[in-house]
């Protein structure tokens, strides 16, 4: 499949020039999120035919990482948007040792209730104070194990096992190139797997044939999927799988925020990237793109790779691409540093709240969730709401007894799942036109935008015909542009 260097050198030489910046033979990616920037990374780390000289990342905003951002709150940094990663998420977690990223892990200590509107029909045992002695720790989670089999029974294991299952396909993806083709399109790729029919019915579809009893579905699994996605348990079966995985134990973040991975990843494939300079159009011009930036500067592509979501993107395509239309689910992330209104919780002391405020599928809760992020004293804490909608300000005054700071986020999170769901192609104009987000239609999150990436950086790489694996380096133009240097 691989074309002689020289030859390869002489067709790219031969491509037109064209009055824009950059020589024909660059790659252009828009976006750096997670996506866009394994997409960069993988790219340089596959095949030495290609320099980070040769690739562009755009970036509308003015720092990279898109959904992954940190917010800050009386001078704390949390994770505004996508928070933690699963021990199995092999991609995330290769590129946080490759770069030298430390982990942080939560205790699997949380304080779980079950709020339906008027009371919280379960919760888990309070934490023990610090210090207490290993054997009562012990007795405790075993009490805690024994109150969520009293309530949910032997359907526990079997949503566990639902998981496993998953995974155990989703860990496919990890197996080495003689053993995985090279994919087209998202259905070929989830049908290999084993994962397409998950994405075909909804979560709660499945689960009740995994013979999940109602009310775990409507409790446990509902308290889960509000959280992760924002939604109800009638999402599809594979995102819905994905986020009962964000329930296990053993998940971790980078230590100082996840928006690091995309940062580090950029600069390890030398990307030249353009901060605060976002993509309008892309036009198909013969044999390369013309990418058109809001600075009025345009570059030409050999190849392009559209890293972001485009259902609430502004891209005019010319010819015009065709995909099938995606909801966007906005999550408002509301962030409050004061104390929560014990009353609202029918309680009389903050002390008696939950550490983690899980929510049932119940109109009129106002919100999904609300955690503790940190603790300053008993009447003082920096607290993470989840909404569907914006909460207004009396609302909030009747949730909190006191604010001291409240930050709002409104994103466009993820997709609105809904079973069966339809695909956009991952090759948009069936020439050199990538979409690497096509596969958060079947689950969103970090590592399954590295997965995408993977697999569009192979596609490319094949495509162009470029050596795989690693050859000899090909000599790279010379470009002046700004490293990734963040
Ligand atoms: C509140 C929330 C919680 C989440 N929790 C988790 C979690 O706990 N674990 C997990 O794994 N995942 C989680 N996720 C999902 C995860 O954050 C996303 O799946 C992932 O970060 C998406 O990465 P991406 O690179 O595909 O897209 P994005 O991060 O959205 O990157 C796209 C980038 O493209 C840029 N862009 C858009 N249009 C243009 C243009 N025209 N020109 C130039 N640039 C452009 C954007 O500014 C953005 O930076 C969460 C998401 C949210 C919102
Ligand atoms: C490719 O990535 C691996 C880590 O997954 C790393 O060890 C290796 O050095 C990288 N190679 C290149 C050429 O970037
Ligand atoms: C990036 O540049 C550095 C320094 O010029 C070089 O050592 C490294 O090999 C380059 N990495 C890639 C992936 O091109
Ligand atoms: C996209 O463009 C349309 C029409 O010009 C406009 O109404 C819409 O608000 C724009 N959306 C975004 C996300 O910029
Ligand atoms: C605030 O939001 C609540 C719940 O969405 C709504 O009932 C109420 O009318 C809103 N109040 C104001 C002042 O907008």
């Amino acid at each position: 499949m691989s074309m002689p260097m020289p030859i390869l050198l002489l067709l790219l030489l031969l491509l037109p020039q064209g009055q824009g910046h950059g020589g024909a033979g660059d790659i252009c990616i828009v976006g750096s999120g997670i996506s866009g920037s394994s997409t960069a990374f993988f790219l340089t780390n596959y095949t030495t035919a290609l320099s980070g000289a040769q690739l562009r990342v755009f970036e509308r905003r003015a720092k990279v990482g898109g959904r992954l951002a940190t917010v800050t709150v009386s001078g704390d940094h949390f994770e505004a948007g996508g928070s933690i990663i699963h021990p199995r998420n092999l991609h995330v977690r290769r590129f946080a040792d490759l770069l030298g990223l430390e982990a942080k892990t939560d205790g699997d200590d949380d304080w779980l209730g079950i709020w339906d509107g008027h009371r919280f029909v379960f919760q888990t045992l309070r934490p023990l104070p610090p210090g207490t002695s290993w054997l009562r720790r012990k007795l405790h989670t075993l009490v805690n194990s024994l109150r969520l089999f009293k309530r949910y029974g032997l359907s526990l294991l079997k949503m566990d096992r639902f998981v496993q299952e998953m995974l155990q396909r989703f860990m496919l993806y990890y197996n080495g190139f003689e053993s995985r083709p090279v994919f087209d399109t998202v259905e070929e790729m989830l049908k290999w797997s084993g994962l397409y029919g998950l994405t075909r019915r909804t979560l709660e579809a499945e689960l009740l044939d995994a013979g999940l009893n109602s009310q775990t579905i409507s409790e446990l699994v509902t308290v889960i999927t509000r959280i992760n996605y924002g939604q109800s348990v009638s999402i599809s079966g594979l995102a819905g799988a994905v986020s009962l995985a964000g329930s296990e134990s053993g998940l971790w973040a980078v230590k100082g925020g996840n928006w690091q991975l995309a940062a580090g990843l950029l600069e390890a494939a030398n990307a030249t990237l353009h901060l605060q300079e976002g993509i309008d159009s892309i036009e198909y011009a013969g044999d390369h793109y013309i990418l058109k930036s809001n600075k009025g500067l345009e570059y030409n592509c050999v190849a392009t790779v559209v890293a972001t979501p485009l259902d609430e993107v502004n891209i005019t395509f010319s010819p015009p691409i065709s995909i099938p239309a995606r909801k966007t689910q906005h999550t408002h992330a509301t962030f409050v540093r004061g104390i929560l209104n014990p009353k609202f919780f029918g309680l009389s002391s903050v002390s008696d709240i939950p550490k983690l405020i899980g929510t049932m599928e119940v109109p009129e809760i106002p919100f999904s969730s609300i955690s503790i992020l940190k603790k300053y004293s008993e009447q003082d804490m920096t607290y993470k709401v989840f909404s569907r909608v914006k909460l207004n300000e009396s609302l909030l005054d009747q949730i909190f007894s006191g604010r001291k700071e409240t930050i709002r986020i409104n994103w466009p999170a993820y997709p609105h799942y809904e079973a069966p769901e339809v695909f956009a192609p991952i090759i948009l104009d069936g020439k050199q036109l990538y979409y690497v987000n096509t596969f958060e239609s079947a689950a969103s999150a970090m590592e399954t935008g590295a997965v995408a990436a993977e697999n569009v950086a192979r596609l490319l790489i094949a495509r162009l015909r470029l050596p795989l694996p690693s050859r000899p380096a090909a000599p790279a133009p010379d470009h002046h542009d700004q490293r990734a240097d963040l």
